[in-house]
């Protein structure tokens, strides 16, 4: 059974499934006025329909001076979060629970979008001063940001409570808080930004101490039903910089909070990072933050396959993976992976024709049983398509090489709805394979082709078994309507073997194939889905 389709509760909210759309800033308001419109709507209402079980908004200032840039979602009038409810209705209305998360860019703040340049927002172009726990710019040459007095910290705190109050009436489920990627919050955690000397600076204490103001204050008023996360960057990937062990620490706290899930990501205090590339890289860091802290984490970062993922949540490293880059090319990778997993997701009923049909699963018929093809079984396939015994009697398609053996047996993986390279197993040893193609998918008719059966297996029927099989797997589970076989002219065997399996003589194309420089003629049959024995 997959874990990352089973469901996760926290506090009182019953996730459907591991799979979470990680917050993705979108730059698409109206400069200036914080307010998500039709593009953020499609945007997370699109990944809800596509299978994932909590949809995060994008970082949401909850002051103004706290957005990345002018074209930032906010959520600190009453005017966004009425904007919010509409989104955050439409996301639960498909199943997804609706998240956001809250930020405040500190001295990030002022930015372009990436689509406008990057660098600082002038004045005069609607930007402002950034401020930040010591007046440090993240990049050597940018203006230093204004250092925030002590007496201004608990107004931050607050900003943000009021931000979850209104995600609140607004519908949201789940908040998040951002404290990563460089941002206000972790400007005060990382010794990088942080160099003051009061009580928010210097020991680690104390540089944790804002950012948990702030967890505590949200935890407050956000509603003790609803779960409270956190995003961490878990290391600065710098020398003297936040380490995995502040983090661990950290996470504790949080907890102790009232935090429900730390979120693992990491790096963005510094130019100088240095950052890895590869599949989960992060992973290590929700795996020691879950062990060390005792706290559910959610694992991010380049996490693309159906089967990390469930790896992942499987082997106890993450209770929540998180997808941004692979949910922008796929929204609907979660239904893909649950087929891929061979996991149930729901499908939208709008969706419902579009639905590839159920992975193999055939019933025993007999002793005989067909599976689906994997590399592993290239080896025999060859042997059998070549041995001189079956190689007489398959039709004029059949494919034989390795190379081309080994391209079927991907695409019957990759496509198993219109495209099939199946083994025949008797009594759990392979005797035989068989094939299949979808020749109109208007019309739901598939051809089978190249069925072939071990000589040291032969007898007792099984070809007809493994042919009523094919037939039932074709016609009720993939929804085809019509079968096709073609024989060779002279070829007895098969032909005795078509009918007896219930394919309907229907007619012989002259002259069809050429074998071996001669002209053979093709008996064709057919059956449809009302032929079937069930
Ligand atoms: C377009 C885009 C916007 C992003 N905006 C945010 C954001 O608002 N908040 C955040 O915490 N991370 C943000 N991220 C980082 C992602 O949430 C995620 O952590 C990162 O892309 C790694 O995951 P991936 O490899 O699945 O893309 C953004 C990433 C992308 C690609």
């Amino acid at each position: 059974m997959s874990v990352l389709f089973s469901p996760l509760r926290l506090r009182e909210l019953e996730l459907r499934n591991r799979i979470v759309v990680s917050p993705m800033c979108q730059y698409s308001c109206v400069a200036g006025d914080g307010v998500p419109h039709d593009w953020h709507l499609v945007h997370l209402g699109a990944r809800a329909v596509g299978g994932a079980a909590l949809v995060l908004a994008e970082a949401t200032a909850v002051v103004p001076e706290g957005r990345i840039s002018p074209w930032d979602t906010g959520i600190w009038t009453d005017e966004q979060a009425a904007a919010w409810e509409r989104i955050a209705s439409f996301v639960r209305g498909q199943g997804a629970a609706a998240g956001i998360q809250l930020a405040h860019a500190g001295r990030k703040a002022s930015t372009r979008a990436p689509w406008r340049g990057r660098g600082r927002v002038a004045h005069e172009d609607g930007g402002w001063e950034p401020v930040a726990p010591s007046a440090v710019p993240f990049s050597d040459g940018d203006p230093a940001p204004r250092a925030l007095e002590a007496a201004e910290l608990p107004a931050v705190a607050s900003a943000f409570a009021a931000a979850a109050c209104r995600a609140d009436a607004a519908g949201f489920d789940v908040v998040e808080l951002h404290m990563a990627h460089g941002y206000l919050a972790h400007q005060f955690l990382s010794p990088l930004s942080n160099l003051r000397t009061d009580d928010y600076g210097g020991p680690r204490e104390n540089r944790m101490r804002l950012p948990l103001q702030i967890a505590r204050t949200v935890r407050d008023v956000w509603p003790e039903r609803k779960p409270l996360l956190v995003r961490i960057s878990a290391t600065d990937w710098v020398a003297d910089g936040w380490t995995l062990e502040d983090t661990v620490a950290f996470a504790r706290e949080l907890r102790g909070a009232g935090v429900d899930l730390v979120d693992c990501s990491s790096g963005g205090s510094s130019p100088a990072q240095e950052i890895p590339d590869s599949p989960g890289f992060q992973v290590p860091f929700a795996a020691a933050v879950r062990r060390e802290a005792a706290v559910p984490t959610g694992a991010v970062g380049l996490i693309a396959d159906a089967s990390h993922a469930e790896a992942i949540v499987a082997g106890g490293d993450a209770d929540l993976v998180l997808l941004a880059r692979e949910l922008l090319r796929d929204p609907h990778w979660p239904l893909r992976a649950a087929q891929e997993l061979g996991a149930e997701a729901p499908w939208p009923k709008h969706y419902e024709r579009g639905r590839p049909r159920a992975p193999l699963r055939v019933e025993p018929t007999g002793d005989v049983e067909l599976r689906r093809a994997t590399l592993d079984d290239l080896e025999f396939l060859v042997e059998l398509y070549n041995s001189d015994d079956v190689e007489p009697f398959l039709g004029g398609r059949s494919v034989r090489g390795y190379d081309e053996l080994r391209a079927d047996v991907e695409r019957s993986q990759a496509h198993p709805h219109l495209f099939g390279r199946l083994v025949i197993e008797v009594a759990g040893a392979r005797a035989g394979a068989i094939g299949y193609r979808c020749v109109s998918e208007r019309n739901r008719i598939a051809h089978l082709e190249a069925l072939a059966v071990h000589p040291s297996h032969r007898g007792r029927r099984r070809a007809d078994a493994a042919a009523r099989a094919i037939q039932r797997y074709l016609i009720v589970e993939l929804g085809y309507h019509r079968l096709e076989l073609a024989v060779y002219g002279f070829n007895r065997r098969a032909a005795a073997h078509a009918e007896r399996s219930g394919f309907v003589r229907e007619g012989v194309k002259r002259k069809a194939y050429l074998r071996h420089g001669e002209w053979q003629d093709a008996i064709e049959y057919g059956l449809v889905a009302d032929d079937l024995e069930r």
